[in-house]
């Protein structure tokens, strides 16, 4: 009886569980899966191609993130899309082994389109983890790749020209004169700051600014996951970054265990967003490292963006999360998050939502 009544109840422990998680549904030890973030179909089947013809976790993660850069998905990975201040489009790209712990990534890299393949090529041919500017050009030229290529299209081109004509605004500038024309700028007096109305307006224009760069077809960043047949992982990330970034900038992107991170003994997270604000808190590595302490991928996810949220209550970001048992979930904020997922027992794609 006292058997019966444990098993009963261990019953609806396990259904009470598994409705609390939500997206977390079938797909338990199933290989292989690739997961990305946003509604970048393409880029998962190509991965999902890669995968079923063989192809190693990394291998998969450049195919699907190269198909992303290829197709400039949103605009914003690849060439082509988010000019800085100078109108120029650079990339920034990462991968990770989670079989190896090994790293490859390029930043604000000219002149190449290849922003993935140039991650990996750090990753397989030098004892570095990331290169950048335009000597990550020169070394990804060196290795093969095509270039030097004008990464600029005449989209890129015609949105600078009217954000110049717009006085420069929106920009990524705070604490400086002049506010409200193209620079060059000058530090503004720090007392000053500190007093008046002014201030509290310009702060408030900062803010807006700020949310105005991150918008809902302006997605940023792919990041992808991958766990190939045999359980190994691999993570992915490709982006070219903020739009009216300010010249030299990296964000998240490049910066393993912020845009992605992976280890097989665990599993991996994925990450878009404010990727000034993200990299500050290096959400993909907290998000492993929970589910490496037996947290579920839903809660590890939801800690990540609430631990940001709380500095930062107008950040927008979100990730994803996935064990190495192929379970997954979502977490976001400030925005409606999306994330694809194909696996062994589903035909194509599927898109999961998740709500802030
Ligand atoms: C690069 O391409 C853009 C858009 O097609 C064009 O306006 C620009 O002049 C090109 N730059 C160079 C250096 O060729």
């Amino acid at each position: 009886m006292a058997i019966r009544n444990l098993l009963i109840t261990l019953l609806l422990l396990f259904t009470s569980f598994s409705m609390a998680l939500g997206h977390e549904v079938g797909n338990l030890g199933h290989y292989p899966v690739v997961v990305s973030t946003w509604p970048f179909v393409e880029a998962v089947r190509a991965a999902w191609r890669a995968i079923e013809s063989g192809f190693s976790a990394v291998d998969a993660v450049v195919e699907g993130c190269s198909a992303c850069e290829e197709l400039r998905c949103d605009g914003t990975v690849g060439p082509g899309g988010s000019p800085d201040e100078n109108g120029e489009t650079t990339l920034d790209a990462l991968v990770m082994n989670g079989a190896t712990m090994e790293v490859g990534a390029v930043a604000a890299m000219k002149y190449v389109k290849d922003g993935i393949k140039a991650a990996r090529l750090v990753m397989q041919h030098t004892g570095h983890t990331l290169l950048v500017g335009e000597q990550a050009s020169a070394f990804a030229i060196s290795m093969g790749l095509p270039g030097p290529t004008n990464l600029s299209s005449s989209e890129s081109v015609q949105k600078w020209s009217k954000w110049k004509e717009n006085r420069c605004q929106p920009n990524f500038w705070k604490n400086i004169v002049p506010v409200d024309s193209c620079g060059p700028y000058h530090p503004k007096d720090i007392a000053e700051l500190g007093k008046g109305t002014c201030s509290s307006a310009n702060l408030m224009a900062a803010v807006e600014s700020r949310s105005s760069h991150i918008g809902l077809h302006n997605h940023d960043t792919i990041s992808m996951a991958v766990i190939d047949k045999e359980g190994h992982i691999a993570v992915g990330t490709s982006t070219n970054g903020a739009t009216y970034k300010i010249p030299g900038r990296v964000g998240d992107g490049p910066i393993a265990g912020s845009s992605s991170y992976a280890d097989d003994e665990v599993g991996a997270c994925g990450a878009t967003g404010d990727g000034d604000i993200m990299m500050r808190f290096l959400p993909c590595y907290q998000v492993v490292e929970s589910m490496r302490l037996g947290m579920e991928p839903k809660l590890a996810a939801q800690d990540a963006i609430k631990r940001i949220a709380r500095k930062f209550p107008d950040f927008v970001g979100a990730v994803f999360a996935i064990n190495k048992n192929g379970l997954h979930a979502g977490a976001c904020h400030g925005w409606t998050f999306q994330y694809s997922v194909r696996s062994p027992e589903r035909e194509d794609v599927e898109v999961f939502t998740v709500f802030p």
